[in-house]
């Protein structure tokens, strides 16, 4: 099967395997697991903030983030189809009983859509203290946020006194795409959450970045959550090699998917040309997605229905080259017979 369902299905190769085996390692919870603490202290210098904790996922990474940016019974502000809001199921209104509100439109959202979901400070009026970004950006397809914006946003958010959040799951394949570094994707965020185990490939685990008296508060809610991970080099040492051998070729998977964008736009879906790893697809005549993916797995190629009639393929390191044009070819003919 040609698994094009997510980049969260890669398996760790022998390469990997070799390293978490070597992994140096200590109880994490008393802050003596050296793998552990060097990827943090890596991705903190790679994300230019000041201090970083390795965690479970990225769900637990934003969810840190929120609990450390706000009080109970904030509001805060995140783009249309945010992964906090759809797929974390209530964590932010269950762990930091946030009310979550999304502004503008496709995943992104300007000063302007800010400043008007701002509220005058009565207190029958709940605070608007945060605002989360999300770059790539998944529900809309891979998207990377124009810079311009995303600096205006950013700006916007700080002057109205907002903490600005980044979800960067997946920050890597938008500074392989732009050529932008992490860094300056970071410029102006007060944290940021970046995911080993998505395109990077790592089994397990997500870093999340700021300022080192946020990073201390996140490690406590992280404790207090059960993620106190004790020998976590093991896992640690997975992601420092995702990082050593699988950032550059990113752009690999960034080609593949244009490959299944053209194949399907040649064969008749308005498909536009993705940004990164992911590739959306707008049925024809709206037939039915469920349909096309089980004919899709009858080809030998998965891929996830993501909406009524909008399928979702993701390119990633455990599909080659030539399974991405045997996918490309199915594609093609399902497309061209819908
Ligand atoms: C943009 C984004 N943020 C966060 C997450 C959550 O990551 P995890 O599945 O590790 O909790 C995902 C997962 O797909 C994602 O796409």
């Amino acid at each position: 099967m040609i698994d094009l369902r997510s980049d969260t299905v890669t398996r760790p190769g022998a390469g990997m395997r070799a390293a978490m085996s070597a992994a140096i390692v200590g109880d994490d919870v008393f802050r003596e697991d050296p793998t552990a603490l060097a990827l943090e202290e890596r991705v903190a210098g790679l994300l230019g903030k000041e201090a970083a904790l390795f965690v479970a996922s990225g769900t637990m990474a934003n969810q840190l983030a929120l609990l450390v940016l706000t009080q109970r019974g904030d509001e805060v502000l995140v783009g249309e189809g945010a992964h906090c809001l759809w797929y974390e199921t209530g964590a932010a209104a269950v762990l930091g009983q946030l009310q979550l509100t999304s502004i503008g439109t496709g995943g992104f959202f300007t000063g302007a859509d800010i400043t008007a979901n701002l509220r005058p400070p009565a207190d029958w009026n709940a605070r608007v203290t945060a605002v989360a970004l999300e770059n790539t950006h998944n529900r809309a397809g891979g998207r990377i946020w124009p810079a311009e914006q995303r600096r205006a946003a950013i700006a916007a958010a700080a002057g109205s006194g907002l903490r600005v959040h980044l979800d960067g799951a997946r920050l890597c394949n938008a500074s392989i795409a732009t050529g932008e570094s992490l860094a300056s994707l970071c410029a102006g965020v007060d944290t940021v959450s970046l995911c080993l185990s998505k395109g990077l490939g790592a089994p397990v685990g997500s870093v999340l970045a700021g300022p080192a008296s946020l990073v201390t508060e996140a490690r406590r809610w992280r404790k207090r959550l059960g993620g106190g991970m004790r020998q976590v080099g093991v896992l640690a040492a997975a992601g420092m090699y995702a990082l050593d051998h699988h950032v550059a070729r990113l752009a690999e998977d960034h080609e593949h998917a244009k490959l299944l964008a053209r194949a399907a736009i040649e064969a008749g879906a308005p498909v536009t040309e993705p940004d990164s790893n992911i590739v959306m697809i707008d049925l024809p005549g709206a037939s039915s997605a469920e349909v096309f993916c089980g004919r899709l797995r009858e080809r030998g190629v998965l891929a996830s229905a993501f909406g009524p009639s909008r399928v979702r393929l993701v390119t990633h390191l455990d599909v080659s080259r030539a399974q991405v044009l045997e996918a490309c070819s199915a594609l093609a003919q399902l497309v061209a017979n819908v």
